[in-house]
């Protein structure tokens, strides 16, 4: 992995190798953060850099922080701006991948929430494809089981729950598969270790509830939008039992990370043809199409990072586009 050249860090923009924390960091011992994952995808026809929907990360970003208690002195907006900052200087010119995190970083031991302050990073690098092969996904029933929302909450973005993900992802890959289906205690689908699932079967596409343990992506929800309005889908938010997934015509993955990938199989047995089917095809095309900025009807969602100012105010793109500096806390620019 190239590692980035600068974070934003303590409220500024600073060279990365100052963005440094001591190992008695709260965080680090007891998993107190959250965090988000963005993508900046980069046009080459019009030589910009697009993130993909950040208002609705930084959103999911500062719940799960109030999920921990956190009290962040950031808006949605001061994230955009800090997130614009720190990408102007990075000048990246291909796809990227964005780590917003937000952690106790007192050093101190002591296992609570209370009485602890909080602080914010966001590092950005390249980055490209998170499984080997999207349009062919073999995946593995993960015999641990999603937290709970009674447990660490799954809603939110929480790094400590991020060890269920990591068991499930290592056993998976050490029995030979690409990826894990974790199930909920009650038996239930409820996602892969980084990404939602979804199966299509005779023409309906059929996802785990907010309630099944899922975090709520936001990939999830931009595909349940497209499979509805621009593929003509219905698409039922209910439990779904194990056998299901053996029996879909069609099943993928969707996250910022893995994108939209299809499943093609799941413990050795073929998922439908065995093969990438139509509607998982036709979702990936649009998909892709849309975060690079190409499809006019879906431009609110891409945040341009290097037009001017005066772009981004346009009233067409207020709804999503980055506020970079408009009521963004001063920001120190370390080049
Ligand atoms: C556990 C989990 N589920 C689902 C997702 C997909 O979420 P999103 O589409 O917002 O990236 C992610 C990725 O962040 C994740 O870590």
């Amino acid at each position: 992995m190239i590692l980035p050249r600068h974070a934003f860090f303590r409220g500024a923009i600073v060279p990365y190798s100052e963005a440094r924390i001591g190992v008695l960091t709260h965080a680090l011992h007891y998993g107190t953060g959250v965090f988000a994952g963005l993508r900046g995808y980069w046009s080459p026809d019009e030589q910009e850099l697009f993130v993909f929907r950040p208002r609705d990360h930084f959103r999911r970003f500062l719940d799960s922080a109030r999920l921990l208690r956190m009290e962040l002195p950031y808006t949605e907006e001061h994230l955009i701006g800090a997130l614009t900052e720190l990408l102007r200087a990075e000048l990246y010119r291909e796809d990227c991948y964005i780590r917003p995190l937000a952690f106790y970083a007192d050093e101190t031991i002591g296992v609570r929430l209370h009485d602890l302050k909080p602080e914010v990073s966001i590092v950005a690098f390249p980055y490209g494809s998170y499984v080997a092969n999207e349009e062919g996904v073999h995946a593995g029933i993960s015999a641990w089981r999603r937290v709970d929302d009674n447990a660490i909450p799954a809603r939110g973005k929480i790094a400590g729950s991020y060890v269920n993900s990591a068991l499930a992802k290592s056993d998976a890959q050490a029995a030979g598969f690409d990826e894990a289906i974790i199930l909920n205690e009650d038996g239930h689908v409820a996602e892969g270790t980084a990404a939602n699932v979804f199966l299509v079967k005779n023409g309906v596409a059929i996802t785990p509830g907010v309630t099944d343990n899922v975090l709520e992506g936001i990939t999830r929800r931009t595909v349940v939008e497209l499979l509805q309005r621009e593929l003509r889908l219905s698409v039922v938010e209910r439990s779904i039992d194990r056998s299901e997934i053996y029996l879909a015509d069609e099943a993928f993955y969707c996250g910022t990370g893995i994108q939209v990938a299809a499943i093609t199989r799941v413990d050795h047995r073929p998922i439908g043809s065995g093969r990438i089917g139509p509607t998982v095809t036709a979702l990936r095309k649009l998909y892709f199409d849309i975060v690079r900025g190409r499809v006019p009807e879906y431009r609110r969602w891409c945040a341009p990072i290097y037009a001017g100012e005066k772009d981004f105010a346009r009233p067409d793109r207020a709804e999503e586009a980055p506020a970079a500096g408009r009521g963004a806390p001063p920001l120190r620019v370390a080049r």
